[in-house]
């Protein structure tokens, strides 16, 4: 694969210029903590050379023009981060288990678990937040025309991470297991089952077999905690490369700036 060039390292990072004074052999404790810092990041740079990609991922140029509607899709990613960490404490406590277990780990987790009752409202909540963002992102998106050559495929992985961020809603919703969620999951699953060739087999999968039984449970909880948000992860670091690699859209009511040689010719 060809090498990218790395872009130069931004002013803002660069060692300032020693001031008059300096160099008479003190070093404050403050200029200590700096160089210890800067001699970490260096050691890990020199021997793996991240620096470059961090430098090509953050320190971009952005069109004119760019304005709040662009930071919805770093916000749906933040909401996504936030359920990741959210669900690992879950995990911690949570039994799929189908005879009651499943029930009775949720309840101890929201009644009895340190922060437990907060952590669980914010990945219950922050689970429509992530939907709500996502389809403000794609909007955006849309109503800017970046579903345009050369962002085809960007839009494509978008549509994906579409559906598995409603699949995440869909088998999350069972895990409490209380008489909403079993009711619920049913008529979901049987909604499936009315699609078009693949319908029956979807649900098939979805319940681990013809009936709602006692697998299912841990056919919902493996996809929601580690299928999907292991695709989604990998779907944003596509999507992400792509952002960065094409750069962003300029919005639709600017126009191109004329070439200076072509202004020139004209006048
Ligand atoms: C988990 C879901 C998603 C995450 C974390 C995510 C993240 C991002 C980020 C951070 C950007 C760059 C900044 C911005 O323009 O907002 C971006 C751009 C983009 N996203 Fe998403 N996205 C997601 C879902 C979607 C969906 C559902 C679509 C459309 C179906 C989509 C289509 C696009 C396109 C076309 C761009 C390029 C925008 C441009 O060139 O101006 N994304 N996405």
């Amino acid at each position: 694969m060809p090498k990218l060039p790395a872009p130069p390292v931004p002013a803002p990072l660069k060692a300032p210029p020693a001031r008059p004074g300096e160099g008479n052999g003190k070093v404050a404790p403050v200029d200590h903590g700096r160089n210890a810092g800067v001699a970490v990041v260096d050691w890990v740079d020199e021997r793996t050379s991240l620096s470059g990609g961090a430098r090509w991922l953050m320190f971009r140029k952005v069109p004119k023009g760019t304005n709040w509607f662009y930071t919805l899709g770093s916000a749906t990613m933040f909401a996504f981060l936030s359920q990741a960490v959210t669900g690992v404490f879950l995990a911690m406590y949570y039994r799929p288990d189908p005879s009651g277990g499943a029930y009775e780990s949720i309840r101890h987790v929201t009644n009895e678990v340190f922060l437990g009752q907060f952590v669980r409202g914010m990945h219950k909540w922050g689970s429509s937040v992530m939907v709500i963002l996502v389809f403000l992102h794609m909007g955006r998106t849309f109503f800017f025309g970046a579903y345009k050559y050369p962002r085809e495929l960007n839009w494509v992985i978008g549509v994906v991470l579409l559906i598995l961020t409603m699949l995440m809603s869909f088998t999350g919703y069972l895990l409490p297991f209380d008489q909403r969620a079993y009711w619920a999951t049913i008529v979901g699953t049987n909604i499936n089952g009315t699609g078009p060739l693949l319908g029956p087999y979807l649900s098939d999968f979805l319940r681990a077999g013809p009936e709602f039984g006692a697998t299912t449970l841990s056919r919902f909880y493996a996809i929601h905690m580690l299928l999907v948000p292991g695709a989604i992860a990998a779907l944003i670091g596509a999507h992400l490369y792509l952002v960065t690699k094409l750069g962003t859209t300029a919005p639709p009511w600017l126009k191109a700036e004329k070439d200076p040689e072509l202004r020139k010719a004209e006048a």
